[in-house]
């Protein structure tokens, strides 16, 4: 493990000196995807497609990355996104990512499924950054409830309700592995005494067992009105990817929309959701903000990202790696790394201000002339 952070200059350096130091469960857990991982790799891949026009002699001096969402600003437009487990990657797992995310004003979404408490996670971000709480609901509805109402209690500002999950993705590691949780380590959330482990598989993932057993996946739109009348606090919706869906987000009064494919974990070959981006920004037609994750490894990715309309994005597996390299000051690192990027990315193209970046500066390589 390299002792000094700033001897990794890019995520991909990170992700593989991650990979060589995880052990085999938690890099299996992590870097996977479902089935033959099309939609995992579609994800990275679609932003390489896609190109860049930018301008000169706009007198570039410094530029402002930062941006606001709902109500809270963040120095760039970034957030970690809810991951599983993240005690397999540091012995402090979310509470180290969440104090990275703090020092560097980004936001922070917290799982359901964490390996650390949500009152010690929120309590190390001392207010100083936006934080949301990721639901997976239960089919006990009183545990679904404590949830929510202890992430209100302990300060989470939002819910990412998580709606992409009716059936659990095939991740086919895992089921080699019979992914369970390590000695020790538990859903710590749900289960203050360390009784709710994730036991072995037989011949399956023992998340899959878990999540078939214990989770309320026959989610509808009622759902959402369950949790509005639980919880006052905002409602994104997490894993939306047609635009039919943003459209009746809107009618049902959901307060945020999360693009995304689940990392490629879910229904593979589904689209990039880069690629699934566009059309829902037209539907959502400015009525609510717009988050879009997989496969944001460069500070470019996140400038097409909000060209093509995107109020923030978020990544998961980047702030894996980190904590696996270095714990807090990996994560810091890793975002130092996107934060310069996307801040270079803002000059060399051109724009002062994250409202400057325009779809108009997007091309898809297959054809290099925009509009024509
Ligand atoms: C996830 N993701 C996820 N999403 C969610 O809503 N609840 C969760 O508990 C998890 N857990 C989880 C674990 C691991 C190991 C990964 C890789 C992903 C999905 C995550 O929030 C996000 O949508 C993707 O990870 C984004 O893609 P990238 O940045 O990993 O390419
Ligand atoms: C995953 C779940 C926990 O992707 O969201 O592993």
């Amino acid at each position: 493990m390299k002792s000094n952070m700033k001897n990794y200059v890019s995520l991909w350096e990170m992700q593989d000196a991650a990979v060589g130091l995880l052990p085999g469960l938690a890099k299996d857990y992590y870097q996977s995807g479902s089935e033959d991982e099309y939609a995992l790799r579609e994800n990275e891949r679609m932003y390489r497609e896609l190109r860049l026009r930018y301008r000169v002699l706009q007198k570039m001096g410094d530029v402002d990355t930062s941006t606001t969402l709902f109500g809270r600003e963040i120095s760039f437009p970034l957030y970690v996104a809810p991951a599983a487990f993240q005690c397999m990657a540091h012995s402090e797992g979310e509470i180290a990512n969440a104090r990275a995310a703090a020092d560097r004003g980004v936001g922070f979404c917290l799982s359901t499924l964490a390996t650390q408490p949500m009152e010690e996670v929120a309590a190390e971000t001392q207010g100083r950054i936006p934080l949301w709480f990721q639901l997976y609901m239960y089919k006990d509805q009183g545990r679904t409830r404590e949830l929510l109402q202890r992430a209100k209690n302990s300060g989470y500002q939002a819910i990412a309700l998580t709606v992409d999950a009716p059936a659990w993705g095939k991740r086919e590691v895992d089921i080699h592995n019979g992914f369970h949780l390590p000695h020790g380590m538990w859903i710590r959330n749900v289960d203050p005494d360390g009784t709710e482990t994730l036991p072995e598989g037989d011949g399956s993932s023992g998340l899959s067992d878990y999540i078939g057993t214990r989770f309320h996946t026959v989610l509808g739109w009622d759902d959402i009105d369950w949790i509005r009348n639980e919880v006052d606090l905002p409602i994104i919706i997490k894993g939306v990817h047609h635009p039919e869906d943003v459209r009746l987000a809107v009618e049902h009064g959901v307060d945020g929309v999360w693009v995304s494919n689940h990392g490629g974990r879910q229904l593979d070959t589904s689209t990039a959701t880069v690629a699934a981006l566009p059309d829902c920004v037209e539907a959502a037609d400015g009525k609510l903000p717009i988050v879009v994750d997989g496969g944001i490894r460069r500070g470019t990715d996140i400038l097409k990202a909000l060209a093509l309309g995107a109020n923030a994005v978020a990544v998961g597996r980047p702030a894996l790696w980190g904590l696996a390299v270095g714990g807090a000051q990996g994560v810091s690192r890793m975002l130092e790394i996107l934060g310069d990027e996307f801040r270079t990315a803002m000059k060399l193209i051109g724009a002062k201000k994250v409202s400057d970046l325009k779809p108009e500066m997007v091309v898809h390589s297959g054809w290099p002339f925009a509009g024509r």
